[in-house]
């Protein structure tokens, strides 16, 4: 070691704070994650203490050190990714001044109509390029407005849990404009803050950072972040990504025609644009790539390996995950007539509504343990699709590779579901770090040891395997009508249902 050769990726995700460290042949030296808690005060409230993720990170950047058998002298340059839309409010000081409000936070859906009613749904969409939903940046300021006034009185800057990192690594308030777009604070167009949005929600221009382009150095670690981190003092941060924009970067996902499709908690499909073009409804998000002049569009499903994730822990503590979706084989396409809606934190994509629910239909006394576990990947691949069928109808051209990872495109038997429900094939690749992957490939052009984001993806990732759709694709084809024709069915009365759960 002792050529600054090495690259740090650092995500603050919702559930962990990771870094990882790179080389400059993007092979893998070490990783270290230290686990975030999630606190839920009220029913539909999402929050984290900022103070919690700097520690949390604090110490993974030194054990990755520490691992790697390196020094900070040997990071040649650091990239930030992390959860994305959350808002972390702070005063002249920079202390922060609450609980930070999480991107699966759904309290704001007051305010997100007051922002369509101010700006008019339509002029919001042309300009931020998305429609107003409870889990962006925009309502949670608004929130604050309304319900905290003494708050926000004392309010100064606005920034996002990645933002906050580097405001403790480097003293900088900055941000980088994968993240800018996810406040819909935005101008999709201009990739800078719009004067007009923020002027309709009475947010003064001054309490936003400067933003940046991924790979743009937008700090160096101080003399006080580098006695808490191990890092060296003077190590540049470059802007980096929101996590799915970090993501695409970290499996390649940068140009026009290759799609990213992420089975993490949340599920996303991430099509490159090489203009800002925006969905007239705003049905799909529209936000900055990380890629310097590159957007994209992105469909959301908000519980994907999540659904999975809380069935195994809520009905099947016992049972050890591989055992589990293994049973699921044996069981046919279809489960048996037996279909799961995963909206278990609300929805998104294809369904903006922080009040729908999850659900089984179809439940008889045949069904088994493995029916239910089958039913909940399947229902995650029909939500997939929905958001995949709104890809392919937005004029993109030709999609030419549809590139699957996160913690759910592990499994052979999800994956196989995923590509017969789809009816396309999916590849995977090398690269299986995720966002804080790409976050180091941003770093890495940042540091000049690639010449732009397109060559460092060229150089680091490669293709591993493939899954092809097989027989049971017609299957899926009978049963995907009757799984699109279930939330309109129950939108009622998820809800009144909710109304009653207060
Ligand atoms: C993207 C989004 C999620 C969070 C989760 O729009 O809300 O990906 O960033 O980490």
């Amino acid at each position: 070691m002792g050529n600054k050769k090495l690259l740090l990726g650092l995500d603050v995700s919702t559930t962990g704070a990771k870094a990882l460290l790179i080389d400059s042949e993007g092979g893998l030296v070490s990783s270290a994650t230290n686990p975030l808690k999630l606190s839920t005060p009220r029913p539909l409230w999402s929050e984290q203490n900022p103070a919690d993720w700097w520690e949390g990170m604090a110490k993974s950047i030194r054990s990755a050190l520490e691992k790697a058998g390196a020094s900070g002298e040997d990071v040649a340059a650091i990239g930030l990714t992390g959860q994305m839309h959350g808002l972390v409010l702070m005063d002249e000081a920079g202390e922060v001044l609450r609980p930070a409000i999480l991107w699966n936070d759904q309290r704001t859906g007051d305010q997100c109509d007051t922002i369509r009613e101010r700006l008019g749904k339509e002029r919001l969409i042309q300009i931020t390029g998305n429609d107003a939903l409870t889990g962006f940046t925009a309502p949670k300021v608004l929130w604050v407005q309304e319900n905290e006034p003494d708050v926000y009185a004392k309010a100064r800057h606005i920034l996002l849990p990645k933002d906050y990192i580097r405001f403790k690594l480097t003293g900088e308030y900055a941000m980088d404009r994968a993240g800018g777009a996810g406040t819909i604070l935005f101008d999709l167009k201009t990739r800078t803050w719009s004067p007009e949005v923020l002027e309709a929600l009475g947010i003064p221009s001054e309490w936003l950072p400067p933003t940046f382009e991924g790979p743009e150095i937008t700090g160096v670690v101080t003399a006080e972040a580098a006695k808490a981190t191990g890092l060296t003092e003077g190590t540049p941060v470059v802007g980096g990504g929101g996590d799915q924009a970090a993501q695409a970067v970290g499996v390649g996902a940068v140009e026009s025609g290759i799609i990213a499709l992420t089975l993490g908690t949340s599920g996303v499909v991430f099509a490159t644009t090489e203009a800002p073009l925006i969905q007239p409804e705003g049905r799909l998000h529209a936000f900055c790539h990380s890629v310097p002049g590159r957007w994209h569009f992105m469909g959301v499903m908000l519980s994907a390996a999540g659904s999975l994730q809380w069935y195994r822990d809520t009905l099947a503590p016992e049972v050890d995950f591989d055992d589990l979706v293994g049973a699921a084989e044996s069981i046919p396409p279809g489960s048996n007539g037996l279909l799961f809606l995963p909206y278990l934190t609300g929805e998104r994509t294809p369904y903006p509504d922080p009040l729908a629910r999850g659900a089984w239909v179809g439940l008889t006394v045949r069904h088994t343990q493995a029916h239910m576990t089958r039913s909940v990947l399947e229902g995650v691949s029909f939500g997939i699709r929905d958001s995949f069928t709104l890809i392919k109808e937005a004029g993109l051209g030709e999609i030419k590779q549809v590139r699957i990872s996160g913690g759910g495109a592990k499994s052979p038997l999800w994956r196989q579901i995923m590509a017969d429900v789809l009816g396309v094939e999916l590849v995977t690749v090398n690269t299986t770090e995720g966002a804080a992957y790409g976050a180091a490939l941003l770093a890495g052009v940042g540091a000049s040891l690639f010449d732009d984001v397109i060559s460092a993806c060229e150089a680091t990732i490669k293709i591993t395997g493939r899954t092809s759709p097989g027989g049971n694709v017609d299957v899926y084809n009978q049963y995907y009508p009757h799984y699109r024709a279930l939330y309109p069915a129950l939108v009622d009365e998820f809800k009144a249902i909710a109304e009653l759960d207060v």
